[in-house]
């Protein structure tokens, strides 16, 4: 299991053009968390809920990859199995970056993808609104009830078990550009953490940054260098260990 964790939020992503959420102008300041992102809205908001993102979904056509996300993508080349990559984002970036798509923990599903609620079948939009793909009816069931493979809040997130787990053999947490609103990952800061990075462009009320070895505030592409270089310090020491 993974020796590295890295555990990032919107703040990766900003730098490519996507809207943070908690940000000044961030997305929770234009929209309602509570008209489209929260348990039951599916039910009494739905196409209002549905066209959010699919807005989303097609913008992410055009968004790349910065060197945040693709420094990442060489260090995960690089030291496979040994580095977890846990993302709440819902974004593309990391694959697009070139790391398979099953090395990605999405904690908060994935924008590309559609899920039927008849019968649960997840499949691939692309860049598509809902009503484009397969005319927005299930390719297994043919339901027309479609909706974001997103989790809103309220609702269950398989993929915590992951995260959970991946604090198993981790013993260096590296958390980019996240707020902590959310996931706190000041709690995941136990004994066995050895060494803790922490990124963002500001302070946030919810992160303890005390708690942290080492923290970055600027931005998540300007970072990165540092955090390469401290994780390629740490696994080769970790190797250097383990031949003695
Ligand atoms: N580089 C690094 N950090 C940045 C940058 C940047 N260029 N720009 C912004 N940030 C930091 C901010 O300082 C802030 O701490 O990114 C963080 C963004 O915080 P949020 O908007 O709260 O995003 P996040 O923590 O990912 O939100 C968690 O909330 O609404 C839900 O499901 C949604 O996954 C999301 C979850
Ligand atoms: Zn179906």
């Amino acid at each position: 299991m993974a020796k590295v964790v890295i555990i990032s939020g919107a703040g990766i992503s900003a730098e490519s053009g996507i809207s943070t959420f908690r940000d000044s102008d961030g997305l929770w300041e234009n929209h309602k968390v509570e008209d489209v992102c929260t348990l039951g809205c599916l039910k009494t908001n739905r196409e209002e809920t549905v066209t959010f993102y699919d807005g989303l979904r097609v913008a992410l056509e055009d968004k790349k990859p910065n060197r945040a996300h693709l420094q990442i993508a060489q260090l995960k080349e690089k030291y496979k199995e040994q580095i977890a990559i846990i993302t709440q984002n819902v974004d593309n970036l990391f694959e697009k970056a070139g790391i398979p798509h099953e090395d990605v923990i999405h904690l908060h599903g994935y924008m590309t993808d559609l899920e039927c609620e008849s019968c649960g079948h997840v499949y691939n939009a692309g860049y598509q609104r809902t009503i484009e793909v397969f005319e927005g009816s299930c390719p297994k069931c043919h339901s027309d009830q479609i909706r974001p493979f997103i989790v809103m809040f309220g609702e269950a997130a398989p993929k915590y078990q992951e995260l959970y787990q991946s604090f198993d053999d981790c013993e260096m947490m590296v958390v980019i550009g996240t707020s902590g609103y959310v996931i706190n990952t000041d709690m995941y800061l136990s004994p066995k953490i050895k060494k803790s990075i922490l990124n963002n462009l500001v302070p946030s009320n919810a992160l303890n940054d005390e708690l942290y070895s080492k923290v970055l505030y600027k931005p998540a592409t300007e970072a990165i260098d540092e955090i390469a270089r401290e994780i390629n310090a740490f696994l080769s020491d970790a190797v250097f260990k383990e031949l003695l």
